[in-house]
């Protein structure tokens, strides 16, 4: 029979049916696999569901000759813990759970972005802290978002569903960079670099795909080019920005705030940051909603049965 892992709990339904349906076993722990594990996995299960932090590279792959495994179907979108050409040479195919992240990661953009610009963060700790005076009329200001221009780095799926809120909900102006032209359904301006992209927007929003082509892609010169009042949010990966620019630029007051899901070097977050009322820090939150998270398993399963059945991939990671 199929031997499956599935390497973290995943919402009750989508373990269900793959107890249901193949040889399983259902890893309790919350953490990433270990080296022995990765390698264990590779070496003992046809099809693995891996997720964020387990870290599938091209070492791991050295190391287990002939794997069994046939498939890394990895529980969402964003697949840069796993070395997809080491994978591939390998004989492991890999597929991950594109869609069915994106509304809930744009809507955790549209959270930061609002929570940051209106200083949510900093009024929420003033309420709880029993500090706050009572209201006056130039207590707390912060940037209106309505009608201001959002900068989109990276107009993938979820690119676009943000610029969408942006644009339709608040009538904001898209600019955006992008490897590729993109046909849209709103308008947007397509801008040079992300330093052009950076100085001419009042929020720039990071949503490429994290990798070794997108590491620090926000670093000095796109945090320099933003302008005093802008803010940065960042829904991607963490190492897309240079954690420690960031700091220094929100620190010298170089640009007014930062809304963040995800760091670089997660779950690890700077104390310098923490120390930050600017900035308004997320544990990851993207895609924390119960339907989303069991639409994502069902898409992972989706693949794992597909290629027991010997079928194509319904989600093949590109390249
Ligand atoms: C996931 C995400 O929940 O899908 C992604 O890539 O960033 C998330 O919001 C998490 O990373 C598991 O993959």
């Amino acid at each position: 029979m199929t031997r499956v892992l599935i390497t973290r709990p995943l919402p009750q339904a989508v373990m269900d049916r793959a107890s249901a349906s193949w040889d399983c076993d259902l890893r309790p722990e919350t953490s990433p696999l270990d080296a022995g594990e990765l390698r264990a996995a590779l070496r003992d299960y046809d099809m693995v569901v891996p997720t964020l932090g387990d870290q599938f590279s091209a070492s791991v792959f050295a190391d287990v000759s002939e794997p069994r495994c046939r498939l890394l179907a990895n529980f969402g979108v964003g697949f840069n813990h796993i070395d997809v050409a080491a994978a591939r040479a390998a004989g492991v195919a890999v597929s991950n759970t594109p869609g069915a992240v994106t509304d809930a990661t744009a809507d955790i953009a549209m959270t930061l972005m609002l929570m940051s610009a209106r200083r949510a963060g900093e009024g929420e700790r003033l309420v709880r802290a029993g500090a706050w005076q009572g209201w006056h009329p130039v207590q707390m200001l912060g940037l209106h978002v309505t009608g201001k221009t959002v900068g989109i780095l990276g107009m993938g799926r979820i690119g676009q569903a943000i610029a969408r809120r942006c644009h339709f909900g608040f009538g904001m102006a898209v600019r955006y960079v992008s490897r590729s032209d993109k046909a849209l359904d709103f308008p947007a301006e397509r801008a040079e670099d992300p330093e052009a992209l950076a100085a001419a927007v009042d929020v720039l929003v990071v949503a490429v795909p994290g990798g070794a082509e997108t590491h620090h892609l926000v670093g000095p010169s796109v945090l320099a080019a933003l302008r005093p009042h802008a803010h940065l949010i960042n829904i991607s990966r963490g190492d897309v920005v240079d954690e420690a620019a960031l700091i220094a630029a929100l620190s010298a007051g170089r640009i007014a705030g930062a809304g963040l899901d995800v760091y670089e070097f997660e779950p690890e977050v700077p104390a310098a940051l923490r120390a930050l009322e600017q900035v308004v820090l997320l544990p990851h939150l993207g895609t924390a909603a119960l339907e989303v998270r069991s639409a994502m398993g069902h898409m992972a399963l989706d693949n794992v049965a597909a290629c027991a059945a010997g079928d194509p991939l319904p989600n093949p990671v590109p390249g």
